[in-house]
């Protein structure tokens, strides 16, 4: 019989109480004292209200490199990942898994794009896996990017790999259930995996098989530290949504070959998605947001981000040229989902565009994943789950209809939450109808799940 979304899943051995997940989202959490607070604030809601799995945002593995947004909570300094306990404590309690999410920016980081990063610093290198590619050198002589690449060795592949694997042992020590690898989103992962990127004469370029090296090292990394029990899970790319100038770039059938590949190695879960080479709107589909860009209160942040006041005015521009090719479009990855969970037996989790109820029971009675995840709906609604699963025991019909008939998240995909983030600015809905939406919700008891918690989680 087809899973429900109330249904427990296990993966590698770690028990899952139901198969909705919180996807990684930027929590801008920083590295202060305060972090754990912070991330308890923005992660807590969602185990309160019955998520089965939160899958934390980005954690840089360097505390001095390849951060891809300001405000990172790198997981580099053990003793600092040791205070985060209170947060992984506090979502056990809720009875749902956590899980750290692991990350490189490569030439993505603030390295490349942060006009006052840059200025601090005195013009940083960026660690990349090759030179930047012919299109990247042009934004860089246009002034748009700024790169000072400095290509990894062969040993310093290594030691970043190692680094990976050092991060987990303190995710792991620090009570997060497993690991998640950041393998998209153009990170150093995906720079590896790509061809668009990858011009490595090593044995971590060359052929797809030479550039999945990278991940396969990654792997064995963690395993070292953290052991065969704990569940290790990556984002596989395939970088369907480049635009049509970019030939050498991962196919949905490239993506199939490494998601089969990471299983065989022993990742345990994988996360399809299609995304571009560049860092743009395909992993964060909808709206050109408008009101973000012409808010008043951040102009002054993105000076500082982009420098000076042409810069901002490019990337806006391009920003909204990008948003007309990149509209919404629903359940995004669940083909490249379907591919992959044919070739594979390890758990498959679909995100991107889901936002109705209905369309996850159809996705899981369809065999195209085995757990289905959001990512903004969380900013809108941090208590969304509440609305999504079914309480025990409710009589609802078969088609998966929840206690307000078929849930729909009420994000409108508008990306208002997004581009304040590169002033560091914390990752919350900025949308004055959805969050006026949302209260009444609340007002209405929507958000109240079987153990509503008493401290407004
Ligand atoms: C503001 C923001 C930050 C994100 N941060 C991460 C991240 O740290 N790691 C990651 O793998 N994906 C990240 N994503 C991608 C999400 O995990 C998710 O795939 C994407 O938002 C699509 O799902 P959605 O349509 O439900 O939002 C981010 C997305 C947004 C909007
Ligand atoms: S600003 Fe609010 S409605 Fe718009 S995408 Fe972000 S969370 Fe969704």
């Amino acid at each position: 019989m087809a899973p429900a979304l109330e249904d427990p899943i296990s993966i590698a051995g770690l028990d899952v109480p139901n198969r909705l997940y919180r996807a990684p989202l930027l929590e801008c959490a920083g590295e202060g004292p305060d972090a754990v607070d912070v991330l308890r604030e923005e992660l807590e809601p969602a185990a309160a209200s019955g998520v089965g799995l939160v899958c934390q945002g980005a954690s840089p593995v360097r505390e001095d490199t390849g951060h891809v947004a300001p405000n990172m909570t790198s997981f580099a300094d053990r003793e600092f990942v040791r205070g985060l306990r209170p947060l992984t404590d506090a979502i056990h309690d809720h009875g749902a898994r956590i899980l750290a999410q692991l990350d490189h920016g490569g030439i993505r980081s603030l390295e490349t794009w942060h006009a006052a990063y840059r200025e601090e610093r005195s013009a940083p290198e960026q660690l990349a896996v090759s030179p930047p590619p012919t299109p990247l050198k042009l934004l860089d002589a246009a002034g748009v990017l700024s790169y000072d690449a400095r290509v990894l060795s062969t040993e310093e592949v290594y030691e970043l790999a190692a680094d990976f694997g050092r991060c987990a042992e303190h995710a792991v020590a620090a009570g997060y259930d497993g690991v998640h690898i950041a393998g998209a989103n153009m990170g150093i992962v995906q720079q590896f995996l790509s061809p668009f990127y990858n011009a490595r004469d090593d044995e971590f370029g060359g052929s797809l098989g030479e550039r999945v090296r990278f991940l396969e090292v990654v792997h064995e990394e963690i395993r070292e530290r953290v052991g065969d029990d704990v569940p290790v899970v990556t984002k596989v790319p395939a970088e369907t949504a480049s635009p049509p100038f970019v030939r050498s770039r991962l196919s949905v059938a490239d993506g199939v070959r490494i998601a089969r590949r990471l299983e065989a190695v022993g990742f345990d879960a994988l996360v399809p998605v299609e995304v571009s080479v560049f860092w743009d709107m395909s992993l964060i589909r909808g709206e050109y947001p408008e009101r973000a860009w012409s808010d008043a209160q951040f102009r002054e942040g993105y000076r500082e981000a982009f420098g000076g006041r042409i810069r901002p005015r490019l990337v806006a521009l391009a920003h909204r040229l990008h948003a007309r090719s990149q509209s919404f479009d629903p359940a995004w990855n669940d083909s490249f989902c379907a591919r992959v969970k044919e070739a594979v037996s390890v758990p498959v989790l679909a995100e991107g565009g889901i936002r109705r109820r209905t369309q996850m029971d159809r996705l899981l009675a369809t065999g195209r994943c085995d757990m289905v995840g959001m990512g903004r709906p969380f900013y809108a609604e941090p208590r969304i789950a509440a609305r999504f699963l079914r309480p025990e025991g409710d009589e609802t019909d078969a088609a998966g209809r929840s206690r307000e008939g078929d849930a729909e998240a009420t994000c409108e995909n508008c990306n208002n939450c997004t581009v304040p983030q590169v002033t560091g600015a914390p990752g919350v809905c900025r949308t004055p109808s959805v969050l006026k939406e949302t209260g009444k919700l609340r007002k209405e008891g929507a958000y109240e799940s079987a153990e509503t918690d008493d401290r407004g989680a």
